[in-house]
This record gives C-alpha cells, sequence and structure tokens, in this order.
C-alpha cells in the first residue's frame, strides 16, 4: 500500500489464521495484507476480538493452539517465513527480525527468575549455548534496561519488587534487545493508570527517535494512536477494512465501521461537546460464514449488495483505502 515510500521491511499478503476449535474453524484472519516501510509505526485498531493480537502473533510464526496459518505470505525483511520451521524461526527470526511485546507480558514474567536471568534466556535461545558471551551481555542488558529508564540494579531484582510500569519497561526491553527491524507491541499501555500510560509513551515515542525499527502498535485507544502512529489500519472480523495515514482516518473517516469507533470514544482537547455514540449490535462469530461486508449486520446505510458482495479495497488516492461499497 505503500508504493512511494522505502521498500517494506514487513510485507503481509492475503493473511489467514484459523484456530481450529472443537465449535468449529474460528477465521480470526480471514485476508489480512499490508506493508510496514522501515521507521514507520503502524496502528491496528479495532474491538475487542476482531484479530488485533492475532495478527501480532502471526507476524512471528506463532500462532497459539489450536491456531494455525492456513495461507498467505509474510515477508519480514525480504525473508518468507509462512512454512519455515520453528527452529529456523527461532534462529533466524523472532526477537532478531520481529519481536513482540505481547498483551498482558508484563504480569506473565515468571516470577522465579531475576530480570537478568530473564533476559539471558531471550539473548541465549537466539545465539545458542556456543556462541554466549556473559560479559557482552552483560554490558548489553546493562544499555537496554538503562534505554528505557531503569536503574541497572533491577536487572537483579524478580518480576515481583517492580512496579507495573517498571515491570512494561523491561518487557519492551526484552523485545529491543536483539535489535529487530520489526517491533510489535500489544495494547502496551492498557494495563497501567494514567500517568504511567503517558511515560510509557513518553518512552515509546523516544524510542522511536532513536532507533529505526518499524513499530506495529496494537491497541484500542485511539488517543495513543493519535500521538504515535504514521499510518493506521482499522481492523473488523479478521480484516483491515480500511487503511490511511493517521491524521487523514481522523479527518476523513471513511468505513462506516471506522466513523462509529471514532464516535465512539471521547477525544481530549476537542471543543464543545459532543455526544458519544456506541456502534449499535453485536460482532457477528467468526465461526460464521459471511458473503458480504461483515459489518453489513450493524451498519445503518447497508445495501442489499453490502449483504451479498464482499466489497474489495478501493483506493481513495493518498494512501487511503476502503473496503466499503457507499
Ligand atoms: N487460542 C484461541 N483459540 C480459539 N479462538 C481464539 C484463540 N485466540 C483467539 N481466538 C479468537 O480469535 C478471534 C480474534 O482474537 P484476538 O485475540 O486476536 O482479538 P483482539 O483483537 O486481540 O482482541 P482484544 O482487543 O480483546 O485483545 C476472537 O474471536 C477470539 O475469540
Ligand atoms: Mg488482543
Amino acid at each position: 500500500m505503500n508504493e512511494t515510500k522505502l521498500p517494506p521491511v514487513l510485507s503481509v499478503r492475503d493473511l489467514r489464521l484459523h484456530y481450529f476449535t472443537s465449535k468449529g474453524a474460528v477465521r480470526a484472519l480471514d485476508g489480512v495484507s499490508f506493508d510496514l516501510a522501515p521507521g514507520e509505526t503502524l496502528g491496528l485498531v479495532g474491538e475487542s476480538g476482531c484479530g488485533k493480537t492475532t495478527t501480532g502473533v502471526a507476524l512471528l510464526n506463532m500462532p497459539s493452539p489450536p491456531g494455525r496459518i492456513v495461507s498467505g505470505s509474510i515477508l519480514v525483511d525480504g525473508t518468507e517465513i509462512v512454512g519455515m520451521r520453528d527452529r529456523e524461526l527461532r534462529r533466524d527470526v523472532r526477537w532478531s527480525k520481529i519481536s513482540m511485546v505481547f498483551q498482558g507480558a508484563m504480569n506473565c514474567l515468571t516470577p522465579v527468575y531475576t530480570i537478568r536471568e530473564l533476559m539471558l534466556e531471550t539473548y541465549r535461545e537466539h545465539l545458542g549455548e556456543g556462541g554466549y558471551d556473559s560479559a557482552e551481555a552483560e554490558e548489553r542488558m546493562g544499555r537496554y534496561v538503562s534505554l528505557v529508564g531503569l536503574p541497572a540494579h533491577v536487572l537483579g531484582r524478580y518480576p515481583h519488587e517492580l512496579s507495573g510500569g517498571m515491570k512494561q519497561r523491561v518487557v519492551i526491553a526484552m523485545a529491543l534487545f536483539l535489535e529487530p527491524k520489526v517491533i510489535v507491541m500489544d495494547e502496551p499501555t492498557t494495563a497501567l493508570d494514567v500517568t504511567v500510560q503517558a511515560q510509557i509513551l513518553d518512552l515509546m515515542l523516544a524510542l522511536q527517535n532513536d532507533f529505526d525499527s518499524s513499530i506495529i502498535m496494537i491497541t484500542h485507544n485511539l488517543g495513543v494512536i493519535s500521538q504515535i502512529a504514521d499510518d493506521v489500519a482499522v481492523m473488523y472480523l479478521g480484516r483491515i477494512v480500511e487503511y490511511a495515514p493517521m491524521r487523514e482516518l481522523f479527518k476523513h473517516p471513511a468505513h462506516p465501521y471506522t466513523r462509529g469507533l471514532l464516535n465512539s470514544v471521547p477525544v481530549l482537547g476537542k471543543k464543545g461537546k459532543k455526544a458519544l455514540v456506541p456502534i449499535e449490535g453485536m460482532v457477528p462469530s467468526p465461526t460464521q460464514d459471511i458473503r458480504g461486508c461483515a459489518f453489513a449486520s450493524r451498519c445503518k446505510d447497508a445495501t442489499p449488495r453490502c449483504l451479498e458482495e464482499y466489497p474489495e479495497f478501493r483506493d481513495l488516492g493518498g494512501d487511503h483505502f476502503v473496503s466499503c461499497w457507499l
């Protein structure tokens, strides 16, 4: 989608990931395509269950069971990772080319290991036992811990000795550790109180300047998106329904779902009161077979065509794309 920009570091085409449950296949990703340019921050937004986390883990080819990538292509820095073996993925791709701050990871740090031990684990797996040099690792850990604004003694602490904000910084340091080209951040500010949220956001803005890594910022918080994203992809039921540069998306949302999302949250700093309008209805089940537009059942302007035919992406110009017949 970014023909005018540098060649992408990440190129995703028609990606499908299904969870094969006893109740049928959950089509969590049903044809996702996008490109990510070097140094770009892409915001990925949408309601709960639309497939944001699934997109993130798919990009590391790390679906949680019973999930499986059924088709599509993911080029990470020119390497096709769909179909790659787990061993190669661990050695050559995960953490070194693309890493992820998992949703809620700060609350899942194994309590019996110190931060140093947890970080070494990431490092060791990548270099293998033979290539591991403790002095180098120690220097590097110190560098990354300080980069995320923590004192070096944190390395000797256990997770339960740290505050939520500190743990989130540790998790971000771990994702940066091997200097990946792409970092996926899944709701990195969500579980934190507002002041710590602001600190983490400031940290990420600073990191954006210091690194040339590209970031995929997954969040349902449009305020975070407006501060950090260059482009935004709006997901609905396993598909991207709108893609645009951030300002363009906020100013001229083209998809009724995007407009619904924007109308259902308060926007700070906007003059005048605007009534908040929630999006009516429920997201259809991802096990359901939907022929037309997945949003049609909730869209007040839907036409018979919307129910019958799937709307392919339309180019509105200026890197703005929408999947809508209206
Ligand atoms: N391990 C799993 N097994 C079965 N279904 C799953 C699994 N993980 C996710 N799903 C389903 O896949 C769909 C997408 O889930 P996903 O976690 O990607 O959503 P999300 O957009 O990240 O939501 P949230 O905003 O709540 O984090 C949902 O319908 C969810 O129920
Ligand atoms: Mg999620």
